[in-house]
């Protein structure tokens, strides 16, 4: 097996780039985890020191021009430091990139900062949404041949992939992530997108009832980053901290950023989805979780734990169980067994407490008695939440799939509309 193609007698190793609405994935083919996760947000705020160089504006007229002045930050280090004006920007939109200047910048972070090393020496292989648009595809592809110079260049739906890293090649795949959750069936390695159905309920939706739920009852968010020092207060009890003192407000995308984060958090330790249909007697007798806020401030959640996380499932025809089963009955009835089977679980969002259990159980509830069901999750944290970008990896290095790359040579030839021919 070789991870990428042969240049010179050297051996190169091709790069795997999942992006999503949470985070950016990157890392080389063949190896287990991402070298990196990324946010999939980036910082903008003036570039201050370039005011500062009266040199450097001789040298450069666009360097006058205050406006174009930008300094970008990315990463969670940077994005998580409290700067002046810093405003924060996503560059994805429905599944889709969809700020390419921002994406960019991104991409040139992952070849500095994570991958240290050069665009032309990797071929390249992308996830992408089972949704994405063909002028984006194409859009990405002549970016990735133009402006990278990468010698190779493929795209995967995502969901093959999450297939793939479960070892299944047929396989009705589960994805909730942060901006939605769907199923998608695949079959042979192909995902069949008129038969998968999408909800936008994922990581963000319960984000969202979540600090509605902690606003109602007064808790204060306020976020680590702006937090100097605090006291350790009783069960309950008003925080007692005292805040970085800076000399400038923070801008509002950035505190919404902060205290999403903050959120999220309490999201991922707090929430559990119930095993069956949220019952608040049932909920109440299930022991609380204590849970502290980066002020100090802590309490036990109780049947809410439930109640929040309950939309996941019980939203009618956008539930989990309800898209599962109805998008693997709308398949043709001879492949339905093989996708009952093999329905693989992935995503960050299905790490809550309780999602494989609940999919389980209502998934069963709809299947047709003489079908042998089978839920398929990996156990590691890292598995299921970047089941895509580990199938990519295992793809890339397979070796027959070499003959499958698009080439630099290919692309000049027939151009970017190649991309929809190599990569149905
Ligand atoms: N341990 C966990 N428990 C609960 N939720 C988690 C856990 N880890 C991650 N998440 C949630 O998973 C979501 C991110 O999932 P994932 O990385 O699959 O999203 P994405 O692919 O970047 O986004 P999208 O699929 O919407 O484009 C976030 O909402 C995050 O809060
Ligand atoms: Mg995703």
């Amino acid at each position: 097996m070789t991870s990428g193609m042969l240049y010179g007698g050297d051996e190169i190793g091709a790069l795997v780039f999942d992006p999503g609405h949470h985070s950016l994935r990157v890392g080389y083919a063949q190896e287990d985890t991402p070298k990196a996760e990324i946010p999939a947000v980036i910082g903008v705020a003036p570039d201050e020191s370039i005011k500062l160089e009266p040199e450097a504006k001789q040298d450069n007229n666009n360097v006058t021009q205050s406006p174009n002045a930008w300094k970008y930050y990315i990463d969670t280090t940077f994005l998580y430091t409290p700067r002046n004006k810093l405003e924060l920007h996503n560059y994805m939109s429905e599944g889709m990139i969809d700020n390419w200047d921002y994406f960019e910048k991104i991409i040139d972070y992952s070849y500095d900062k994570i991958i240290q090393s050069q665009s032309e020496y990797h071929p390249v292989l992308f996830s992408e949404s089972p949704w994405n648009q063909r002028q984006k595809r194409e859009k990405l592809c002549e970016i990735m041949f133009e402006k990278y110079k990468v010698p190779a260049f493929y795209l995967v739906k995502n969901a093959a992939l999450a297939a793939f890293a479960n070892g299944r090649s047929t396989a009705l795949v589960i994805d909730s992530g942060a901006t939605h959750t769907s199923a998608v069936p695949v079959v042979d390695g192909y995902v069949l997108t008129h038969l998968a159905l999408n909800s936008s309920i994922g990581g963000d939706y319960l984000i969202r009832v979540a600090k509605e739920m902690l606003e109602s009852q007064n808790i204060d968010l306020t976020p680590a980053a702006l937090i100097a020092s605090k006291e350790v207060v009783r069960d309950k009890e008003k925080p007692k901290y005292i805040k970085k003192n800076l000399s400038f407000t923070p801008t509002n995308s950035w505190m919404a950023y902060m205290v999403k984060k903050t959120v999220q958090d309490f999201q991922q330790s707090v929430l559990q989805v119930s095993e069956s249909l949220y019952d608040e007697r049932i909920a109440s007798s299930i022991p609380a979780v204590h849970y502290e806020f980066p002020t100090g401030y802590h309490q036990d959640f109780g049947p809410e734990r439930f109640k929040l996380a309950e939309g996941l499932f019980d939203q009618a025809v956008l539930g989990a169980g309800y898209m599962a089963a109805t998008s693997a009955s709308m398949c043709e009835v001879d492949i339905r067994p093989a996708l009952y089977s093999s329905v693989v679980i992935t995503g960050g969002n299905t790490l809550i407490q309780g999602f494989s259990e609940r999919l389980s159980k209502d998934l069963s509830s709809r299947t047709p008695g003489s079908m042998r069901l089978k839920i398929i999750a990996a156990n590691g944290t890292v598995e299921r939440r970047f089941g895509a970008w580990v199938g990519g990896s295992i793809l890339a290095s397979i070796g027959t799939f070499q003959q499958m790359w698009m080439s630099a040579q290919e692309y000049q030839e027939a151009g970017k509309s190649q991309i929809d021919r190599k990569c149905p």
